[in-house]
């Protein structure tokens, strides 16, 4: 597997285990459902499936992106339903997909994994170009507001969501180019610590919208992150013609 494929066989073979069940796909879904119910959808970054399995039940298709052939084939080895097709490729370069989309969405911040502005302005420019004029674009993307004071705080330790007894460390620092990097270590009894890292682009939510905008994309609506929630939530609309 190619070294820039940031998730890897470590990583997938716990998302479901330890990741999902932390990061409730609800309030996703009731986000989306206006943008994707009877749509052709796109989910860039789809992962597992942990929001692409209930968008599926309310749209009319939905193609998955991932360039991580093991998170795909943790998704593929659930019960994918037949109007779910799942795509191996980099939004960092163009998409090769057949036909547009109705409606894209990225949750859990699946573009904020590049190492510049200029590769972010380059991943949304891809999905633009494969939305129809007028499509909407949904994502959430790390929020400061969350992540700086974790930046501060380098290490922190909390009890693993839904894993009892579980204890989760996260190491986190940020570089001099905004890319930061988050380390995990999950510690259970009698099993050996799961680690694995990721690295995302840190910007401002005023910088997030000036990548939508520079990509063609008007920016709708924006929900800050509440609270320690670790994500804002975007809405965009392709502003292109055809
Ligand atoms: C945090 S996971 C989110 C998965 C899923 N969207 C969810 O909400 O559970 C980020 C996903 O983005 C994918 N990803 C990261 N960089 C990517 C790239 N350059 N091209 C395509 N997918 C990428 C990862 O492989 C991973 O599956």
């Amino acid at each position: 597997m190619s070294q820039d494929v940031q998730y890897g066989t470590d990583v997938a073979a716990v998302y479901d285990s330890f990741i999902s069940p932390a990061m409730d796909s609800r309030d996703a879904v009731e986000r989306l459902r206006p943008h994707v119910t009877g749509a052709r959808v796109l989910e860039i970054g789809v992962g597992t499936g942990r929001v692409a399995l209930p968008v599926a039940a309310i749209a009319a298709e939905l193609v998955g992106v991932d360039n991580s052939r093991p998170m795909l084939d943790e998704f593929r080895a659930k019960a994918v339903p037949a109007n779910v097709e799942l795509v191996e490729a980099d939004f960092r370069r163009p998409l090769p997909l057949r036909g547009r989309f109705d409606a894209a969405y990225a949750t859990m911040g699946s573009l904020a994994c590049v190492r510049s502005r200029e590769e972010l302005v380059a991943a949304l420019t891809h999905v633009r170009e494969v939305l129809v004029p007028g499509g909407s674009l949904s994502m959430e993307y790390y929020a400061t507001a969350t992540y700086r004071p974790l930046v501060a705080q380098h290490v922190l330790t909390m009890p693993t969501p839904h894993r009892a007894g579980g204890v989760t460390t996260f190491t986190v620092t940020l570089d001099d180019a905004d890319v930061l990097t988050m380390h995990t270590r999950i510690d259970e009894d009698d099993a050996p610590p799961v680690e694995f890292a990721e690295q995302i682009l840190l910007i401002e939510r005023t910088e997030v919208e000036a990548c939508l905008a520079e990509a063609g994309f008007s920016v709708e609506h924006v929900t800050p992150a509440e609270g320690f929630q670790p994500y804002d939530w975007y809405t965009a609309l392709n502003e292109g013609t055809q």
